[in-house]
């Protein structure tokens, strides 16, 4: 029988690569560093079985009709899934699946490098150290805040946020969370996390940490209205999506001393930064680093390779996003 046709959007790291080896008949893509040009996408999609895709590829109609019929998952190298549209895969019977648990205590260590980042201006200091301006140690030199006894406000209490939540609770602060559904109480007494509604937890929380899905429900969750409920002294940190943050109003914030810092690894126009962002200090900006490390970019891209051959042999994959594209793929009723 012919192997299947696998397109791959990026080449993933060594382990993962060795995993798809001989197995299919892999189309990848080496083009320049930055994703896939649009035509290509669309051109490389055509006739494939499979597309092994990252959160930089939009997979929409589009991308599935060229396709074409023989398409059996979309594997998104990615916990994240907003890029892929799940409800027209699924029409389709084409699978979906992401790549969760994996990247959780790495991403949640990264949201923790922003948060200390942010809150004792760590990166600034770095900056500033390497204009070298002469300067001398100061009683009100750089002066950050303390987070032992201070709140910590997780939106989206999902793994990530749990995992943000447990160490919050090491560095001795108090942990509220907001999330589209409360967690049953014993859960909540376990994590030791108090609920709050949404605009409950931005006027209490010393530091707001994003950890929600970008949903229609969450993008610009975080704009005008929501600054101005959050403390001068706050600061916000975002790792999960870039569009739940309004940037306008981030950095109209930021500037005029609304919060005092935030710390982002996404952005509402990745790759775009804009200037209205890096021109600020009290801002710590990352590329992209939730789930970069070696560990954790060795399970994502194993874990991405399972699902695909899972799917492209007619099995249930571990992480399917969409179980009512495999009931229409077995002429179930879902
Ligand atoms: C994800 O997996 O959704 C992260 O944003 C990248 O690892």
């Amino acid at each position: 029988m012919a192997e299947p046709a696998v397109l791959l959007t990026r080449e993933l790291v060594p382990e993962a690569m060795r995993a798809l080896d001989g197995r299919c008949e892999l189309d990848l893509y080496t083009g320049p560093p930055e994703a896939i040009p649009r035509a290509e996408l669309l051109r490389r999609a055509e006739n494939k079985d499979g597309l092994l895709t990252l959160l930089t590829e939009r997979i929409d109609d589009e991308v599935l009709d060229a396709a074409g019929d023989r398409l059996r998952i979309v594997a998104n190298h990615a916990v994240g899934f907003d890029n892929v549209d799940v409800a027209a895969c699924t029409r389709r019977g084409v699978l979906v699946t992401n790549t969760p648990d994996v990247l959780t205590e790495a991403t949640a260590d990264l949201a923790w490098s922003l948060i200390l980042a942010t809150v004792r201006r760590v990166a600034e200091g770095d900056r500033f150290l390497r204009t070298r301006r002469p300067w001398v140690w100061g009683p009100q030199m750089m002066l950050g805040h303390d987070l032992c006894g201070k709140t910590l406000g997780i939106v989206g209490c999902g793994r990530i946020g749990r995992a943000v939540a447990r160490r919050g609770l090491g560095f001795g602060m108090r942990v509220v969370y907001t999330d589209a559904e409360r967690l049953p109480g014993d859960a909540e007494a376990e994590l030791r996390v108090e609920w709050r509604e949404l605009d409950e937890l931005l006027s209490e929380s010393d530091v707001v940490s994003i950890h929600a899905p970008l949903t229609p429900q969450t993008r610009h969750l975080f704009g005008t209205e929501a600054f101005g409920r959050m403390k001068p002294t706050a600061v916000l940190v975002n790792t999960a999506r870039g569009p739940i943050v309004d940037e306008v109003a981030l950095a109209e914030a930021l500037r005029t001393g609304e919060i005092f810092a935030a710390g982002l690894d996404v952005y509402e126009h990745e790759p775009d930064v804009p200037e209205a962002l890096t021109g600020l200090d009290n801002i710590t900006l990352l590329p992209h680093l939730g789930s970069a490390t070696i560990e954790t970019r060795t399970a994502m891209g194993l874990l991405a390779v399972e699902n695909l051959f899972a799917g492209l042999s007619g099995r249930r994959p571990r992480c399917l996003v969409n179980p009512e594209a495999l009931d229409r793929r077995l002429g179930r009723p879902g």
